[in-house]
């Protein structure tokens, strides 16, 4: 099975893939989480795009592009998550010719829909474990009392450079002038399937699930 998991800058796409990677042996492919580990391993691409992503925009249709395709070519037994890609029309079109030379398909396009005023509290009081990835909330998901992570045990919390109010607001006018026309392009193909992204964390996940099964 593979999935787009679609949706603005908190909508909790990365919260949901991680939760599908490990009750189905999914594999997530985040372009956020790739770029991210190239600026930390220091890599010249890695470099480059790290103002801009700082900055909310988005990164060059042909980098994250090249970064798909490269890890495309894995073991794909259980199936895609594509979180954070594709974001342009042209990036769908790729990803699209991608699959195909693969022999494979897209079995659902998941539009988590949340309401911008939720955003900006879900960005602001995010924090990630630096080990495994594990993602938290000041409120709705604390960090354990301990100051250990509870999946790795580890005390390295860290925030996102772009996790600020100005690059929010970067970020959701790139998501409706670049990315929201894919919501029309994947329905005119019968394979947008919206959900409620508001709902608690368990629900959203349930709601997920019932599209998975069902497909
Ligand atoms: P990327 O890393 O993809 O970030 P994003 O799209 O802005 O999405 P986020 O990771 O911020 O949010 P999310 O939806 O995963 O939410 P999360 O689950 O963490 O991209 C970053 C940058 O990289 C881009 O700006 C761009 O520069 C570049 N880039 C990446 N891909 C690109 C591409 N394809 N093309 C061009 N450039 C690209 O949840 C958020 C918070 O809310 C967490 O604290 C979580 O605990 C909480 N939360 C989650 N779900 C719920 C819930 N149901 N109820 C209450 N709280 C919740
Ligand atoms: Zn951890």
């Amino acid at each position: 099975t593979n999935i787009i998991l679609l949706g603005p800058p908190g909508a909790g796409k990365g919260t949901q893939a991680r939760r599908l990677v490990e009750e189905r042996g999914m594999i997530q492919l985040s372009t956020g989480d790739m770029l991210r580990e190239a600026k930390a391993s220091g890599t010249e691409m890695g470099n480059r795009v790290a103002e801009v992503m700082a900055r909310g925009e988005l990164v060059t249709d042909d980098i994250v592009i090249g970064l798909i395709e490269e890890k495309l070519n894995d073991d794909h037994a259980a199936g895609f998550i594509f979180d954070g890609f594709p974001r342009t029309l042209v990036q769908a079109d790729a990803l699209g010719d991608l699959l195909q030379k693969l022999g494979e398909k897209l079995d659902a396009v998941i539009e988590m829909k949340v309401n911008d005023d939720v955003l900006v509290s879900r960005i602001t009081g995010r924090s990630t474990c630096g080990q495994c990835g594990e993602v938290y909330h000041d409120v709705t998901k604390p960090e354990p009392d301990d100051g250990k992570c509870s999946v790795c045990g580890a005390s390295d919390f860290k925030r996102r450079a772009d996790d600020n109010e100005d690059s929010l607001r970067q970020r959701l006018m790139e998501y409706y002038k670049k990315t929201s026309p894919l919501i029309g392009y994947y329905y005119a193909k019968g394979e947008l399937i919206s959900i409620n992204g508001l709902s608690e964390i368990d629900t959203v996940a349930a709601d997920i699930t019932k599209v998975l099964d069902k497909g």
